[in-house]
């Protein structure tokens, strides 16, 4: 990992990623790329539309780039309202970072992949990591699309492509968008700040989350593990499962007039064919993934650094 690019930086993950890739890496080696700019990013921010073949291939050849965190995508609530936009940005971006990573001699490729890659007939509980694979979504259908593709190049092209499937995240710094698991930083969010919560989805959905520390160190661990310990190509990775009413118990055990507003809306629907826990014994042994926040951990961590932005 000599010279390092990241797709997406200004999204979610892409802002804390790049943080931690600038912690571990000198600056001058992490190069941080987005169609969009953000006041507060960590890294100046290139300029790359993820749907232009030849403008990835510039910034690789210009940065002499050897391995690409591609983060760019649109999450599943999103994919939903303009699923030809899903297509093309989440399955046409990849196949586009591929393909260049294939003519100008990338060596690693690591994609989030998600629970959105499951669907309503995988088994629930503890979903291991080959299983059935119908998603329902387009967000899921490009996941899944998108591992193999990862896979076919990793195994035609000689490309090291890595994946794993996260949960919901659940961020203090980046507040998220277009996804299923947006509720989860919301309420966060709502409780610090006094507010009304309006949650979309039931009470009782039960669906798997992960703080995100946990999930920046998931992507570094994987990047650098030693290839021979890697068994597979993509990863489930499994930190915590939450309700809405769980999340709302805890909440209001430090903030006793939470009360989140239950309207279920087409987002419902999605959830109701993910998963609620993952298998990750794999990553487990593979690449040493563990994570450090529960619950109680994250609340603590969430809620230092969302307080002193209060009114
Ligand atoms: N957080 C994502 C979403 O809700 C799941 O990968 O779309």
């Amino acid at each position: 990992m000599d010279r390092i690019l990241i797709t997406g930086a200004v999204g979610q993950i892409g802002i804390e990623l790049t943080e931690g890739l600038l912690s571990r890496f000198p600056a001058s080696r992490v190069v941080a790329s987005d169609i969009r700019s953000a006041a507060g990013a960590p890294a100046d921010i290139r300029y790359l539309d993820i749907t232009d073949k030849a403008q990835i291939a510039r910034l690789v050849m210009e940065e002499r780039i050897d391995t690409i965190f591609h983060l760019a995508a649109l999450l599943s609530a999103r994919g939903e309202q303009n699923p030809q936009l899903a297509f093309a940005v989440n399955l046409g971006g990849l196949l586009n970072v591929l393909e260049v990573a294939r003519q100008h001699g990338v060596k690693k490729v690591i994609m989030p992949s998600t629970i959105g890659a499951f669907g309503p007939d995988t088994p629930k509980i503890d979903t291991p990591d080959d299983t059935l694979m119908r998603p329902t979504s387009m967000y899921g259908i490009t996941k899944l699309a998108g591992e193999l593709l990862l896979d076919y190049y990793s195994r035609r092209s000689g490309i090291d492509g890595r994946s794993l499937r996260f949960p919901g995240i659940i961020s203090s710094r980046t507040e998220p968008g277009g996804g299923t698991t947006d509720w989860a930083d919301d309420f966060y969010r709502k409780a610090v700040r006094g507010e009304k919560a309006i949650c979309f989805l039931r009470a009782d959905t039960r669906l798997p989350f992960m703080y995100m520390p946990d999930a920046v160190e998931a992507l570094i661990g994987l990047a650098l593990a030693e290839r021979s310990r890697l068994s597979r190509s993509v990863y489930n990775v499994h930190s915590l499962t939450l309700a809405p009413t769980e999340l709302a118990k805890f909440l209001q055990s430090i903030f006793p007039d939470f009360e989140p507003l239950y309207q279920p809306d087409s987002r419902q629907s999605i959830a109701d064919s993910w998963p609620q826990s993952l298998d990750d014994h794999h990553a487990r042994t593979d690449w040493d993934w563990s994570p450090q926040y529960d619950l109680q951990r994250m609340t603590a961590d969430m809620l230092k650094n969302l307080k002193p932005k209060r009114g």
